[in-house]
């Protein structure tokens, strides 16, 4: 749909979200109803695996994020956060005592199906978050929905996992891929320039950001200069070549998506080339977010980017968030910990719904899907229909402030829901 025709864009993301759909319709529209689960193989007589799900003893949260390579900071940052809301609620909900098991998922599938299964088999968690990268994501999602068990994501953003692959099992706190990016192309057209080069990560993620960004730019006339550049993922290597492309195609505006390390390799460069303040950035703003932004220094200048969270976003909830963040690990805040205390909340909120009880899990799931709450980003509340966190989106623009360097917010776009299917990109 051009987004020019749309009453609001606040409103177009609203249309997309019926309110109050049953559980029942959910499980429908996912194609999912009993009996046509398909049984994971390890389903056992009584159709659950593991001994997970009690309704006393510890509550075990099973944790796969990564602690190495270039999403490593994003890991620890959801980490941090998450155990910091346990601790405010002294580490006990619905009655009982919290405990976390953690693993390193790398951003490798097959190591984070391993490290799944290790978590609910053998360790008989009552539940797993985490999960940053699509990739791993996608390759637990069949393992999760199979064998019922629930998986709340903060941080992944895979969109199929709100579209063709969405579980009644699996719950995602953070974003759609599409979430920011969609919002971000309109807004760079209307706001900065007509003709773009696009850069992202060769992987799900990278993909799906392009694709949103680039469905609402084009629909209101926008233009590529050139085909879209998919840089080796994890590791960039050398981003001299990916450079040299861009200065090259001479665009009026550069789109891009990175995280973590290779956010820095690449706005860096950006920087060392000459590019920055010459060839406005336009980003996800992962690309140019607190955690990065202090390593990126002012090659990060004059970025502007789409996202559902800002630092000095000012409510009650982030003054008091971003304080507590700071005091325990003398960083900033930055939005992955914000994920990570909004899924800590989550999982406290439903726990104490269903008085610590995580053997019925059709009823867990009723009480995840009720949670809404005052979160740093605004309201926090799930969209029924997908499962997905229905998210405020807001353009930032990478200023310096008293001597350091963070995201002003310049815009604020209103609230997004993914669509549910891939018609938008
Ligand atoms: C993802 O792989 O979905 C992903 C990773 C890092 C981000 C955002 C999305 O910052």
């Amino acid at each position: 749909m051009d987004p020019r025709t749309t009453t609001s864009k606040r409103e177009e993301g609203r249309r997309t979200t019926p309110r109050g759909v049953s559980r029942r319709t959910f499980i429908k529209s996912a194609g999912i109803l009993a009996g046509t689960v398909a049984a994971g193989p390890l389903l056992s007589a009584c159709g659950a695996i593991g001994g997970g799900g009690g309704t006393s003893g510890p509550l075990k949260i099973g944790l796969l994020l990564p602690y190495s390579d270039i999403y490593a900071v994003l890991g620890e940052s959801i980490t941090d956060a998450m155990k910091m809301y346990f601790e405010g609620i002294g580490n006990e909900v619905g009655g009982r005592t919290i405990e976390i098991i953690a693993e390193d998922t790398q951003l490798k599938p097959d190591i984070g199906l391993e490290k799944a299964r290790k978590l609910v088999e053998q360790d008989e968690v009552d539940l797993v978050a985490g999960v940053v990268s699509s990739g791993v994501a996608v390759g637990l999602r069949d393992y999760f929905h199979e064998n019922k068990k629930l998986l709340i994501i903060a941080n992944a953003g895979a969109n199929v996992l709100t579209r063709a692959k969405k579980s009644p099992y699996i719950f995602r706190t953070s974003f759609s891929n599409w979430q920011p990016n969609w919002p971000l192309g309109g807004w760079a057209y209307e706001n900065v320039a007509k003709k773009v080069f696009v850069s992202a990560p060769d992987y799900g993620a990278g993909h799906d950001m392009v694709s949103g960004f680039l469905n609402s730019f084009q629909a209101m006339g926008g233009e590529i200069v050139a085909e879209p550049q998919f840089t080796p993922f994890p590791q960039m290597g050398d981003p001299a070549p990916f450079i040299t492309e861009i200065q090259q195609a001479k665009p009026d505006m550069v789109y891009c998506f990175y995280s973590g390390g290779a956010a820095v390799t690449f706005v860096k460069a950006y920087g060392e080339f000459g590019l920055t303040g010459d060839i406005p950035l336009v980003c996800a703003g992962f690309t140019v977010e607190e955690d990065v932004l202090p390593s990126e220094g002012d090659a990060a200048l004059g970025a502007k980017s789409g996202l559902h969270w800002a630092l000095q976003l000012d409510n009650p909830t982030n003054n008091a968030f971003t304080a507590a963040y700071k005091d325990k690990t003398g960083k900033d805040a930055n939005v992955f910990a914000m994920q990570g205390y909004d899924t800590a909340r989550v999982i406290a909120e439903s726990l104490n719904a269903v008085e610590g009880n995580t053997s019925d899990v059709d009823q867990l799931i009723g009480a995840i899907e009720a949670v809404e709450f005052p979160s740093p980003r605004g309201t926090f509340k799930f969209d029924p229909a997908t499962h997905n966190v229905i998210n405020n989106v807001y353009v930032r623009d990478v200023q310096n402030v008293d001597g350091e360097l963070h995201n002003v917010v310049i815009d604020d776009l209103g609230e997004f829901a993914d669509p549910g299917d891939d018609s938008k990109g």
